[in-house]
């Protein structure tokens, strides 16, 4: 019974720190596309002219690999953003490398 008890808060524990993991991805997601160029990604992206990042994500025309190629070196009016990104306050702060930063701009983009 009590070995049990101890196997299920195990469990509680580790899915609660899957989620508090989870959230602070998705949380420097959100900073590096709101902050980004001092005026985050947005201001492009949230207008209808340029690519719909959250649709073509959904879509599958926008995939993790193609998503970070054009981070590091930019497409038409497109610039590069690896470098901001990198910058990001709350990427030095975690510690995040370039994966793990581009790996939580891509889950907050997919959340959108
Ligand atoms: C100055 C405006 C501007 C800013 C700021 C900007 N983008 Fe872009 N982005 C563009 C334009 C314009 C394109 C289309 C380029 C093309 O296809 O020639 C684009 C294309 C992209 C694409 C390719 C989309 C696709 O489906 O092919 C991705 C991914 C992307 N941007 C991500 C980002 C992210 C993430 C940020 C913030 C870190 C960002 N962009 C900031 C203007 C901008």
């Amino acid at each position: 019974m009590k070995k049990t008890l101890a196997t299920a808060a195990g469990i509680v524990l580790i899915a609660l720190s899957g989620s508090a993991f989870a959230d602070e991805q998705l949380e420097i997601g959100q900073k590096i596309y709101e902050r980004a160029f001092g005026r985050g990604c947005g201001t492009c992206h949230d207008i209808a002219s340029n690519p719909q990042l959250p649709a073509n994500i959904k879509a599958g025309t926008l995939t993790r690999a193609s998503f970070e190629k054009i981070l590091k070196e930019g497409k038409g009016g497109m610039p590069v953003a690896i470098a901001e990104i990198m910058k990001n306050k709350a990427v030095e702060k975690a510690g995040y490398g370039e994966d793990q930063a581009v790996d939580a701009l891509f889950a907050y983009i997919s959340s959108k």
